[in-house]
This record gives structure tokens, C-alpha cells and sequence, in this order.
């Protein structure tokens, strides 16, 4: 049997394309999971390109690994992902140690373009978008983690002046209603009680569902009958298409749990209008407010970027007054980031760098205390916890997640993971809480 060794970068969604490529590779080639990078005899990389870090990322671990190559000529190197889908042959000019270059929308091709490789060693790239075609070819799962994503749209028609995804990741195609359902089945048939439906911009989902256009609330509804799924999650939103019927879930299906990560990335209508987000502060308010109007006890985190062309001191501080307003939980904040081919990388930017960062360190200051606020108030309280995974530091212990996705540690007592629990939150940490058992339910 080969090996094989994954690395990945970036969000959830490559999380997932990385577990399918296994899948695929698992089904069809006969590989197995290499423990290290040494043992492998393919090693890839699913890469992101969101931010010029990220995409930096990439070649220095392309140098890595070919210094394992220099010792192990037959090693191949595969590049996958945004930056494999933006740079495309680019990638071998600069780094001929790689053999294959695909990207989020051609994974399904990996077996293929390793067979032709294996030919005559010539490198193989294929960066196409062949609309949503992956999905056929992989295989349904026959195992199930606690907590398990399920990929429900690719791609992003937005075109947010800053953002590079839509031209790595193609134009939103939703999948199948039917063939959704029957992924999540499969996975709560094999131990699976919580499903995070997955897409860039996931309440866009459209997937046909008997010849017709469907809508993310009618998913969920459907999805909550599914035995055994008891918590729904979902991610990206885009504030712009949150619809009514969404809203409205919130108020109908018990499953959908109290907490949504809803990108703002700006609190001032100047900006966000120069973003190309399609909604102002009050707008997005008065979402934020029929969402509480639904289900009061809602918590919400989101997405910001700081120091966006020509932001001025005043739409920074409206910026951290709609954190204040809101009261954001566990929030991603960022330095604004030139990306290839985007509008918003010809702007002209006069606030210096210093400012930026000095504006982040404000804002994540801010953020993260009121995210430690959020966890010091669950302390003395009890929490529904789904146990996913024995503790990294001491094995006899277990993490749980609660409903606003905090970890807790604790010590079990006749548990198993994939349990639900209800745990009595003992003390908050900056990254996670310690809880106690409540009673054996
Ligand atoms: N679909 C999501 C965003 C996906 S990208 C949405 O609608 O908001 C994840 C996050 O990365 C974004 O929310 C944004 O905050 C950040 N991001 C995207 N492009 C960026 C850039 N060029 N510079 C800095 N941060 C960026
Ligand atoms: Fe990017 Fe905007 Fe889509 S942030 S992923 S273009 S919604």
C-alpha cells in the first residue's frame, strides 16, 4: 500500500476538500494515511490564498519537502487548493520539485493526474472548473466523526472588491438536495450528531430538490430529520442573502443551534459600500435583530478587516462601535491584504502600516474580551456538550463543544465520544473552559 501525507492550510472548506482527497485516494488508488511526512510516498498540500501570508506559506513548505524528495527521487509532490487554482504553472516554474498541480474544483481528477504522472514523470496541471463534477466522484463515507462538515455549495459569485475567491474557487454551483441528504444519512448512520453544512457563501445554496431550486432553510428542515443529527451548523454567510425563511428556521427547528458566524468586515457604510458587501450597518442590525427576534438567545461572531484602502480614523471607530453594539463572540480580525486581480489592490492607500496595526490590536483587544466575557459568564452554568475528542494534554480527560462552539476539558465518567452531555462549566481559559460531569444523561 502507499502512503500518503496531507498538509493543510486555510478554512474549513479545505478541511473538507482534504478529507475527500483522502477518500478518493483511500477508494480508488489504494493509498493509506502516512503518519509523516517521511513515510509518504505522495505528499500534498491544499493550500489558501486569502492573504499574501497564506500564499507565502506555500513555497517555503515546497522547500521543505524538497529536501525529503532530494533524499527519495520517487517522492511526488502535489499541489492543491486556491493558490494551486491562482498561480497554475507558475507553481512548477518556481518550484520543479512539484509534480502536480489541481484545484479545489478538479480534486476528483487526483487519481487520474498522479496514473499520468507515473507515465513519463512529466508534471501534470489541471486548474479547471468543471462545475460541481467532484462531488460525483467521490465516495460516499463510511465512517462518521462526531461533528462531521458536508460541502452544500463551492465557489462565490460576490466578487467582494478585496476578496480572491471567487476567481480560486469558481462561481457558486450548489449540489444536489437528495445527494446531500444522503451524505449526511451516511454519516449518521456511522456515529456522525452534528452536521456543519459548508459553503463560501452557503446561504446562497439553490441545490434542485425534485427539478426545483431549493433555499439553505429548506435543507435544514430536512436535515433535522435525519435520525441521530441532533445539531446543525452552518458556515459562510453572507449577510446580503440572508433570507427571511432563514431567519425564520431559527424559531422552527430546535437543531439549529444559537450561534451564527456572520461576516460584517467593516462597521462603516463608506467602506463596506467600497468593499462591494451589499448591505450598511443598518441593514445588517436589523438582521442581526430578527435573528434574535427568532431565537433571543442567539450569539454571533464575525469576520473583520482592518485597514482597508484609505480607511480613516473615523470608519475604524465605527467599526468598533458596531463590535460594541453587537457584542461579537469569537471573531476573526485581519489586516487588509492586496490579492491578485482584485479591485480593491488598485485602490490608493495612504494609511500606513503602523496605523493597521495598531488599529488590529485595538480591535482584537476589544474582541477578545468580550469573547473571555462570553465564557466567564457560562461559568456555574450548565451546558449541553457533544464530547468529539479525548483531551491533547491528558488523555484521561475529553473535549466537549458547547453550543457557541467553545471547548470544554473534562473528566469522564462512563462517556464515550459522540455523547452528548451536560457539563458544568467550572472556569473559563482564553481558548477553552473546564467543565464537570452534571449527571449521566
Ligand atoms: N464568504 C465569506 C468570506 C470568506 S473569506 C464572507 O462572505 O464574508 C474569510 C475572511 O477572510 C473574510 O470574511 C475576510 O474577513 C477575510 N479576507 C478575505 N479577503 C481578505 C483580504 N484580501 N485581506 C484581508 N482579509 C481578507
Ligand atoms: Fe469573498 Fe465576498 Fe465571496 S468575502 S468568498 S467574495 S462573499
Amino acid at each position: 500500500m502507499k502512503k500518503v501525507f496531507i498538509k493543510t492550510h486555510g478554512c474549513q472548506m479545505n478541511e473538507y476538500d482534504s478529507a475527500k482527497m483522502l477518500d478518493l485516494l483511500r477508494s480508488e488508488e489504494d493509498y493509506e494515511l502516512a503518519e509523516s511526512e517521511q513515510q509518504a510516498d505522495l505528499l500534498i498540500l491544499n493550500t489558501c490564498s486569502i492573504r499574501e501570508k497564506a500564499q507565502e506559506k506555500v513555497f517555503h513548505q515546497i522547500g521543505r519537502w524538497k529536501k525529503i524528495k532530494d533524499s527519495n527521487p520517487d517522492l511526488k509532490i502535489a499541489i492543491g487548493g486556491c493558490v494551486a487554482s491562482q498561480e497554475g504553472e507558475k507553481i512548477i516554474k518556481r518550484a520543479p520539485s512539484v509534480d502536480i498541480v489541481f484545484g479545489p474544483q478538479t480534486l476528483h481528477k487526483l487519481p487520474d493526474l498522479i496514473k499520468n504522472n507515473e507515465i513519463d514523470d512529466r508534471s501534470q496541471i489541471d486548474i479547471s472548473f468543471p462545475k460541481i463534477e467532484k462531488f460525483d466522484h467521490i465516495p460516499t463515507p463510511d465512517y462518521g466523526e462526531p461533528s462531521s462538515f458536508v460541502s452544500v455549495m463551492e465557489g462565490c459569485n460576490k466578487y467582494c472588491s478585496f476578496c480572491v475567491v471567487p476567481h480560486t474557487r469558481g462561481h457558486e454551483v450548489s449540489r444536489n438536495f437528495d445527494d446531500i441528504l444522503n451524505e449526511v444519512s451516511a454519516l449518521a448512520d456511522n456515529g456522525t450528531r452534528e452536521i456543519h453544512l459548508l459553503g463560501q457563501n452557503v446561504n446562497n445554496f439553490k441545490g434542485l430538490q425534485n427539478g426545483d431550486k431549493s433555499s439553505l432553510a429548506k435543507l435544514i428542515v430536512e436535515v433535522a430529520k435525519i435520525a441521530n443529527i441532533e445539531r446543525i451548523r452552518f458556515t459562510t454567510s453572507h449577510p446580503h442573502e440572508f433570507k427571511d425563511d432563514l431567519v425564520e428556521v431559527y424559531g422552527s427547528v430546535p437543531e439549529l443551534v444559537s450561534h451564527v458566524h456572520l461576516p460584517v468586515q467593516s462597521g462603516s457604510d463608506r467602506i463596506l459600500k467600497l468593499m462591494r458587501r451589499r448591505y450598511t450597518v443598518e441593514k445588517y442590525l436589523d438582521l442581526i435583530n430578527r435573528i434574535k427576534s427568532a431565537r433571543p438567545d442567539m450569539s454571533f461572531s464575525s469576520d473583520f478587516i482592518v485597514g482597508f484602502p484609505d480607511e480613516s480614523e473615523e470608519d475604524f471607530q465605527a467599526t468598533m462601535d458596531i463590535v460594541n453594539e453587537v457584542g461579537f463572540d469569537e471573531s476573526y480580525s485581519f489586516i487588509y491584504s492586496p490579492r491578485p486581480n482584485t479591485p480593491a489592490a488598485e485602490m490608493p492607500d495612504c494609511v500606513p502600516l503602523e496605523e493597521k496595526k495598531l488599529r488590529l490590536d485595538i480591535l482584537q483587544n476589544r474582541l477578545n474580551q468580550l469573547s473571555y466575557g462570553y465564557s466567564r459568564k457560562m461559568v456555574g452554568s450548565t451546558q449541553n456538550c457533544l464530547i468529539t475528542a479525548r483531551s491533547k494534554k491528558d488523555p484521561g480527560e475529553f473535549q466537549a463543544r458547547t453550543i457557541n462552539d467553545r471547548v470544554v476539558n473534562f473528566r469522564p465518567k462512563k462517556h464515550k465520544i459522540g455523547d452528548f452531555i451536560n457539563l458544568k462549566i467550572l472556569d473559563a481559559y482564553t481558548n477553552s473552559l473546564r467543565g464537570e460531569v452534571k449527571d449521566l444523561s
